[in-house]
């Protein structure tokens, strides 16, 4: 089939590289030129494991090309996706703009009849509104179709997510939704050819209306976010009551009910997604008149958090003005260099309000933090690099390579032998045993 991808991120490059690679014919479009250049020439713009290989194979193999002319790239194509950003304020009030100017240019654009799928994260409605969009934008009356397709890639296994994903859900304008999985119409039948890969491979394609796939990708973001919200929470109580939450979940996860996944306190969620849906969930919660009082508790305990690694450090350190804090970690999760929503920013904003010095280092956010932090922190050759003199250790993202350190070599460089460890990546027994004072999170 040929396929429009609108927004080059992650979703939007994802499903514009894993369409070309299972032969569709692909183009990618982005408004950021500098992207597309990159693009044409075999760049991916992020840090994502495989991604950097398929792009350039697919390219070499002609399935997939990149422009940033919006006209060219609908007229020649069968369907078009809009992955691009729909960011909220700190109100959570999204901007549409993005996504309603993708449905303009379809509707100015198109000229036999196509669909329109979206799959940029929306608040519930706006599939209704993206179709009274080309509606009104439309000169002539071309048909089209509006499908809502929500992405559930996690960062870091976004190609891992596009090839072998759980489900894929798909919202049909009303009336083709019923009966979907019966008599499918052409429609369904499009959808179908569209992700014949999973098809093949059993893995369930979910027909359901417009409204209720909106509402399914932000019922299992808050459902994920209250896992981890959840354990969270349990993990103070842990500290107080002499529990080790590791062990806690541990017993827990065998339970299928309760499932083996999202269990692992921390420092809490972050990252493009999970944070700014539950906002936007809480925001259209109120606009519904409908308190969502869990979803807002599961915010308020992820808001406080990250703050709980200055709450350890404070125990040893109550004045921290001068300190040497080395930091690992500050990509909000490992495998991939995205820092938005990162918990590592809350808590090296705190800390250099407390006047410590902060040396970091990430394997592979680290450029991007020294465009944020710039000349305010010492940035590490490795992970040893910043640990000499340091006053405590902070562990924030567990990458493989910070899994099994020479805690010898780390005892000998650090002034005081203090790790904060904000992913229960240690052993606690063993570090205590090496004369470290260990702190992790949930472990009394
Ligand atoms: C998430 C969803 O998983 C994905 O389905 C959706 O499409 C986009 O949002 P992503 O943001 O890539 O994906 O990251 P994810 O792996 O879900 O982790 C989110 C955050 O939760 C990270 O900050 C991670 O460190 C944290 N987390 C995860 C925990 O603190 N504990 C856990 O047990 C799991």
């Amino acid at each position: 089939m040929r396929i429009a991808v609108f927004g080059c991120g992650y979703v939007g490059l994802t499903t514009a590289v894993g369409l070309a690679e299972i032969g569709h014919q692909v183009t990618g479009v982005d408004t950021d030129a500098a992207k597309i250049h990159s693009l044409q020439n075999g760049k991916v713009p992020f840090y994502e494991p495989g991604m950097q290989e398929l792009l350039a194979r697919n390219i070499t193999e002609k399935r997939l090309q990149f422009s940033t002319n919006a006209r060219l790239a609908i007229q020649k194509s069968d369907v078009v996706f809009c992955a691009v950003a729909a960011p909220s304020s700190r109100k959570s009030i999204t901007d549409l703009s993005a996504v309603l100017k993708v449905a303009s240019d379809f509707a100015l654009y198109s000229d036999s009849e196509k669909i329109f799928i979206n799959k940029s994260t929306v608040p519930v409605g706006t599939s209704d509104e993206i179709a009274r969009t080309i509606r009104t934008k439309q000169t002539k009356r071309t048909p089209f179709f509006v499908v809502s397709n929500p992405e559930f890639l996690r960062e870091g296994h976004a190609l891992k997510d596009f090839f072998h994903p759980d489900r894929i859900v798909i919202g049909l304008p009303e009336g083709s939704a019923a009966n979907a999985n019966k008599e499918p119409n052409r429609l369904k039948l499009t959808m179908r050819r569209l992700f014949r890969h999973v098809a093949k491979n059993g893995i369930p394609l979910l027909f359901t209306s417009l409204r209720n796939a909106e509402i399914i990708k932000y019922a299992s973001n808050a459902f994920l976010a209250t896992k981890i919200s959840f354990v969270n929470e349990l993990a103070q109580f842990c500290e107080k009551a002499g529990g080790d939450i590791k062990e806690v979940t541990n017993g827990m996860r065998h339970d299928p009910r309760i499932g083996i996944h999202f269990l692992d306190a921390g420092i809490g969620f972050g990252g493009s997604c999970l944070p700014k849906d539950l906002g936007v969930l809480l925001r259209t919660g109120k606009t519904a008149r409908v308190p969502l009082r869990l979803m807002k508790s599961v915010k308020d305990i992820n808001d406080a958090q990250p703050f709980q690694v200055i709450e350890k450090l404070r125990k040893k350190h109550p004045r921290l003005n001068g300190k040497k804090v080395a930091v690992w970690g500050v990509s909000f999760k490992p495998d991939t260099d995205d820092l938005r929503d990162a918990p590592s920013r809350l808590i090296v904003d705190k800390l250099l309000k407390l006047k410590a010095r902060v040396h970091v280092f990430d394997p592979v956010a680290l450029g991007n933090f020294k465009k944020i932090y710039g000349a305010r922190l010492e940035y590490g050759k490795d992970a040893y690099d910043i640990l000499k003199d340091a006053d405590a250790l902070l562990l924030l993202t567990e990458w493989n390579e910070f899994s099994s350190p020479d805690f010898k070599r780390i005892k000998k460089l650090m002034r005081t032998p203090l790790i904060v460890d904000g992913r229960n990546v240690y052993d606690p027994a063993e570090l205590r045993a090496q004369k470290f004072i260990y702190s992790g999170i949930g472990r009394s």
